[in-house]
């Protein structure tokens, strides 16, 4: 099977030594992609800024934006059997980013913000029968509710949620603790643990869909 994975942060530039971005290491999308190179899959792994090596086996493409990366994993899709979104995309840019570098002015500055595609969602759209969609999604209040949602509204087969009020769960850390929501509603609640380990189960679940 040909498995496109998107791991990591981006960065929105604000001006040319400034951005935005979040505390995503890209470990839970790098496991992944580990994972299934191990499992024998062809994987294509695009990757925001991370300061993990690259995955022996797999194809490594980098994006820094949010615009990057939804070129690079759209461009790609149509071609793959399954598609797992594990990156942390920005949700909002700065709208006017300035190209040299912002110099200091007595008072506040505002920045003014605009969205980002939803790449998860515009793969919804794209999506062919027989493809495989998976995201994620990290909450802190109704887990199942919101992650169905979620799976619903981005036309998705798989969700795996984080429920990342709970300690040792979610960004930066080794460990995670996932239930994987099928839009057929099968519930996976998977033991809190390594996200290696994690990782192998969502993969098995997801990879187990196709016949
Ligand atoms: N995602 C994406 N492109 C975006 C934002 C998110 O592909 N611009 C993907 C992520 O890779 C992840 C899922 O969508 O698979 C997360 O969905 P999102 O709606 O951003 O949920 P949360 O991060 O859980 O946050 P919120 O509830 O605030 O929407």
């Amino acid at each position: 099977m040909l498995i496109l994975i998107s791991a990591g942060p981006t960065r929105e530039p604000v001006d040319a030594v400034r951005f935005l971005s979040n505390r995503s290491t890209g470990k839970m999308g790098y496991a992944l992609a580990m994972a299934a190179v191990e499992a024998g899959h062809e994987v294509v792994l695009v990757s925001g800024p991370v300061a993990l090596p690259p995955v022996d086996g797999a194809q490594m493409v980098a994006a820094t934006t949010a615009a990057d990366m939804a070129e690079a994993v759209k461009s790609r899709f149509p071609l793959c059997d399954v598609a797992i979104m594990a990156a942390a995309v920005a949700d909002y840019r700065p709208k006017h980013p300035v190209a040299g570098k912002i110099k200091k002015r007595d008072g506040d500055m505002v920045l003014e913000l605009e969205r980002t595609e939803d790449i998860l969602a515009s793969l919804g759209k794209l999506k062919r029968q027989g493809q495989i969609l998976a995201g994620f999604a990290a909450e802190t209040d109704d887990v199942e509710a919101n992650a169905i949602e979620k799976l619903r509204r981005k036309n998705l087969d798989f969700i795996a949620a984080n429920d990342v009020s709970k300690p040792g769960c979610g960004f930066a850390g080794d460990t995670n603790s996932v239930t994987v929501y099928a839009a057929d509603g099968r519930r996976f609640p998977l033991p809190f643990g390594p996200k290696v380990e994690i990782a192998k189960q969502i993969l098995n679940i997801i990879t187990g869909e196709i016949a």
